[in-house]
């Protein structure tokens, strides 16, 4: 069987500056990989080069087959990608409604689980405010609609709960994972703080520090365990990446 997403040999460079060297990678459908490297490793920089932002100096990513280049935000084939950026991307200038659905408009298409998506987000009461008015965990919720209701085969969440309080980003992660169990979209997610890959992720992709390579890819024993999850699991799991990271950045 073909890899879902297969990304072979991807270089990338900034003049110089080269930021990722030589990543391989398959991904299955339907799961959630972590990404965690540290601050400016390159973790953005790849998500920009995996929704075609960027373009790679070597190397290429192919979705079901497909050569990157094929793919945009919009896909009329529906083969969206959907990115959430670090600092969400919502349109200042329009509603929350209309932000959630401009996709939509311009692929000319509507999806039937459009209210689900907004009652399971909690963002029913904000349809018709603009997002200066809201609160960044309402604004990332707002951002995560806006991708889901697109219907991407393909979801990439940049640092999504990095500028969120603890409580609100606890909140906003549950909910995003009650998201996700329901429509299993494929989804990196790319953080730099390690007890949120082991939460969020099935595989958790260990980064150097720069030039970023791969160091070490974990299956998470506690990702299917559901709730019979406690937090010494988790802290315990969060330890031994933590030790992996300390290792590779020392190294590097
Ligand atoms: N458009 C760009 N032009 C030049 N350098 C860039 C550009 N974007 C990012 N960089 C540099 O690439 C490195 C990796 O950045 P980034 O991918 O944002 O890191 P991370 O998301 O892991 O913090 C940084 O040194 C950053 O300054
Ligand atoms: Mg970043």
């Amino acid at each position: 069987m073909t890899a879902f997403i297969q990304i072979k040999n991807l270089h990338i460079s900034f003049g110089d500056n080269q930021i990722i060297e030589d990543f391989n990678l398959s991904i299955n459908p339907g799961e959630i990989y972590s990404i965690i490297g540290p601050s400016g490793c390159g973790k953005s920089t790849f998500l920009k080069t995996i929704c075609g932002i960027i373009k790679p100096e070597q190397g290429e990513i192919l979705i079901r087959n497909e050569k990157q280049q094929t793919f945009t935000a919009l896909d009329p084939r529906n083969n969206s990608i959907g990115y959430i950026p670090q600092h969400y991307g919502l349109l200042d200038w329009l509603k929350v409604k209309d932000n959630i659905s401009i996709g939509e408009k311009i692929k000319g298409t509507s999806n039937p689980n459009r209210d689900e998506i907004i009652r399971i987000l909690g963002i029913e009461d904000l349809l018709d405010r603009f997002p200066k008015s809201l609160s960044g965990g309402q604004r990332q919720r707002v951002a995560l609609a806006r991708a889901w209701i697109l219907k991407p085969v393909l979801l990439l969440m940049d640092e999504p709960f990095s500028a969120l309080d603890t409580f609100t980003a606890e909140t906003s992660k549950k909910l995003f994972l009650n998201l996700w169990k329901k429509h299993k979209i494929t989804t990196f997610f790319v953080t730099h703080n390690v007890q949120e890959a082991v939460e969020m992720g099935k595989y958790i992709i260990i980064l150097s520090e720069r030039p970023a390579r791969i160091v070490e890819i974990i299956q998470n024993p506690l990702f299917e365990k559901g709730s019979g999850r406690t937090e010494d699991d988790f802290y315990i799991l969060a330890k031994e990446v933590r030790k992996k990271l300390q290792k590779a950045w020392e190294v590097t």
